[in-house]
């Protein structure tokens, strides 16, 4: 029986000033606005400053939220970033986010599942707040993208952007928060989107580097099939482990990849297209902090109330697909 539920109480997101236009990526490679709005729905994307790394992204969303949620970082329990452009191999984004927020004594960990690091982070923090191991639980997402990306491979480089979002997690009335969560992963799919050079597996050398070989590769058209059928598929096992019909869910985040999948998916979900939240023509593909960025969007447009069904359904590297399913406080 549960004693406690675990809420969002404070949500924030933070995006670099800097744009880059459809138009800009014209003067990059061999594409036009047209051919990316229709294909993916992108207008423009942000893009960091040379001065900016994750983890300011991360501590620019992570300071919004904490405003939001009313604490300070010393009340924190547990600080977990999702992130797959880490400053550096290690220490982790988080321990670097706990310095800056000039707080000690309080754990940190990242977490490395592509675009689906935020739902996962935030499922995670749930079962610390439900189990009452922490009262609050701050999770950031943050990307930047766009230091990982092959400016010479159009048919990646037109989709991401830079972003970060962040989350309070604190304890509610149970029943009330996160109701569930379904997460997926197929291991064998994982060479169709990943970093191929820089890890244990192969060392940069000078030729890797020339080949792009420590930039996203990506095999989009098997992700965009996966994704078209794991998304509706993982929605409805979070949805029915909440025992959630779909025509209750009164707003439905997706990862922010492409309209298209998005499109699909709430068609095969039957949720109609007003319901579904879309942020990418403004800010691309920002990969983990993408679900937040959109959700923070639009709870500051239209404003997000009690007692509201959010479904948050992602997908990314590994292959992996999650889903969670959040009674709004
Ligand atoms: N501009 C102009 N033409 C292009 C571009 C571009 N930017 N990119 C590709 N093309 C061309 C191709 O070369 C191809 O030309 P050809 O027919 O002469 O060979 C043609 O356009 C069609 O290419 P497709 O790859 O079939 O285009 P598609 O409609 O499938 O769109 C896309 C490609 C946008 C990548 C799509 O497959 C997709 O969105 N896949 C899913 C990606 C995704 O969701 N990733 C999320 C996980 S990654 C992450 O989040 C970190």
């Amino acid at each position: 029986m549960q004693t406690r539920g675990a809420a969002i109480a404070g949500l924030g997101a933070y995006v670099p000033d800097k744009v880059l236009s459809n138009e800009d990526l014209t003067r990059i490679v061999d594409t036009s606005d047209q051919w990316i709005v229709e294909h993916t729905g992108i207008r423009e994307r942000r893009i960091l400053a040379d001065d900016q790394n994750t983890s300011d992204l991360a501590y620019e969303a992570a300071s919004r939220a904490l405003q939001d949620a009313g604490l300070s970082a010393g009340e924190l329990g547990l600080i977990i970033v999702a992130t797959i452009t880490p400053d550096m191999p290690f220490p982790s984004v988080s321990s670097i986010v706990q310095d800056r927020l000039g707080v000690s004594g309080v754990g940190t960990f990242d977490l490395v599942a592509g675009c689906t690091g935020w739902v996962q982070g935030l499922a995670t923090a749930a079962q610390f707040v439900q189990t009452g191991t922490y009262d609050h639980v701050l999770v950031i997402a943050a990307e930047a993208l766009t230091r990982v990306t092959n400016w010479t491979d159009r048919g990646t480089c037109v989709l991401f952007g830079d972003g970060a979002c962040a989350a309070v997690v604190s304890p509610c009335e149970p029943g009330e928060g996160f109701l569930s969560c379904a997460m997926d992963t197929q291991g064998d799919a994982g060479r169709l989107l990943m970093i191929p050079a820089g890890g244990s597996r192969r060392r940069l050398t000078p030729e890797l580097l020339a080949d792009h070989q420590d930039c996203l590769y990506m095999e989009g058209h098997e992700v965009f099939r996966l994704a078209v059928r794991g998304c509706p598929e993982i929605a409805s096992q979070a949805l029915a482990n909440a025992g959630v019909p779909y025509d209750a869910v009164d707003v439905c985040v997706m990862h922010q990849a492409n309209l298209r999948i998005m499109d699909a998916a709430a068609r095969r979900l039957d949720i109609p297209s007003e319901r579904m939240v879309v942020s990418l023509d403004k800010y691309g593909n920002t990969s983990a902090s993408s679900v937040g960025i959109a959700l923070e969007d639009y709870r500051q447009e239209h404003g997000l109330n009690p007692g509201d069904i959010v479904l948050m359904i992602a997908f990314g590297a590994g292959f992996s697909l999650s889903a969670a399913v959040f009674k709004w406080v």
